[in-house]
């Protein structure tokens, strides 16, 4: 089955070469993936799969029925938005929307959708149960996954595999990684509250930079001595704001920043110890305080024995030596994780680095792909698909 699988994507492979610089050519923003749904619709009812569009706003989802005699669903995922960056590639399928670009590689990742619905439907045997398409918009601004999911596309599935391209691997190898691949990114608003008063006579205020300061510095302190050390947290405060003259005494300051971790527990527990710290500053030296912890996505957890299948897969389809085994996760935040409080899956790292020029990074301008990496993400899709009902 796996030479099947490996001819029929040879043969794909100039057509799905040309739908994914389609896409690339045509970016749309998060929320905004009309004409790409509308293209990814058409491609798989032109494989003979149910599709309903508009789901979780502007996805698509497809419905590949097998014979019936496993009960079980699969789903494979994939997000099809674009940045708001202008693309500097010089590819002759560049960007024609002004400022948009596929920075991500998710015109490689809807491709990699595409292409596996392809070949599924072209084995010449019918799999025994159901496969469901997603194709999800607005990953970038981690909101497509949780419509999605909203509109019920999670019903009924029993596991879900996805990928995502990788410009630190080259093209030809994939990337397993067991455990946490993503982290948890949570968002914190937090306004300190203090009184004004002349900057001569600090007795008589209420500072609320000072304060804002000694926070700063006590959450910073605090996660090296009271967080497990085994158990990475980042705070970072971007952006900061207060006070009107060098000698008037701030009344108020607001700090926005990001929150990543990698452990449930840990995540779990972060608001909470966030604001003891918060309030009992505070309280010492006589402020109030406003704390907005906005939970974002969860942390991305790879299911062990999905994660083993697909590496099985990987394996027999390019060798060992092309399936590197990542030692670290990535603190990055992936929407993916919401499908994962319903069903468990597992994500793969796609290897897009070209061997003969420099590569850059994910959401660089300059971002490209070695387009071979096409036919090892739809293959190696294609043949877990194929093995999950083996097991
Ligand atoms: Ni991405």
């Amino acid at each position: 089955m796996l030479s099947h699988i490996k001819d029929l994507a040879a043969n794909l492979a100039p057509r799905l070469i040309e739908i994914r610089r389609h896409i690339h050519s045509h970016p749309e923003l998060s929320g905004q993936e009309y004409q790409t749904a509308a293209y990814v619709a058409g491609v798989m009812s032109s494989c003979g799969l149910q599709v309903q569009e508009l789901v979780g706003k502007t996805g698509v989802v497809a419905e590949m029925h097998g014979t019936g005699a496993d009960t079980r669903m699969l789903a494979i995922r994939a997000d099809m938005d674009a940045l708001p960056i202008h693309e500097r590639t010089g590819l002759e399928f560049a960007s024609r929307n002004q400022g948009i670009m596929h920075a991500c590689g998710h015109d490689v990742h809807t491709t990699v959708g595409l292409g596996t619905a392809m070949i599924l439907a072209q084995l010449g045997v019918p799999l025994p149960g159901t496969v469901r398409f997603l194709f999800q918009p607005a990953e970038e601004t981690a909101q497509g996954a949780g419509w999605m999911v909203r509109d019920g596309v999670m019903a009924g599935v029993t596991s879900i595999f996805s990928v995502h391209a990788f410009p630190t691997i080259a093209a030809g190898s994939v990337g397993i990684r067991y455990g946490a691949l993503t982290a948890a990114a949570d968002d914190l608003e937090l306004i300190v509250i203090g009184e004004s008063g002349h900057g001569a006579r600090p007795h008589e205020a209420i500072d609320a930079i000072w304060i804002a300061s000694q926070i700063i510095t006590t959450l910073q302190q605090a996660i090296s001595r009271t967080q497990n050390p085994l158990r990475p947290v980042v705070l970072t405060i971007g952006q900061i704001q207060g006070g009107r003259a060098p000698n008037i005494i701030a009344d108020q300051v607001r700090m926005l920043g990001t929150v990543r971790s990698l452990h449930p527990e840990t995540s779990a527990a972060l608001p909470e110890w966030i604001e003891q710290i918060v309030s009992s500053i505070c309280q010492t030296y006589g402020a109030k305080y406003e704390l907005n912890y906005r939970r974002g996505v969860p942390s991305v957890q790879n299911d062990p024995t999905l994660t083993q299948l697909v590496e099985s897969a990987a394996s027999e389809a390019w060798g060992s030596d092309r399936v590197q085994i990542l030692l670290e996760p990535s603190l990055g935040a992936e929407d993916f994780s919401l499908y994962l409080d319903h069903a468990p899956g597992t994500m793969f790292r796609l290897g897009v680095a070209a061997a003969d020029k420099p590569n850059f990074p994910l959401h660089h301008p300059q971002f490209h792909v070695d387009e071979g990496a096409i036919i090892t993400g739809v293959v190696t899709m294609a043949y877990a698909a194929y093995k999950y009902w083996q097991q």
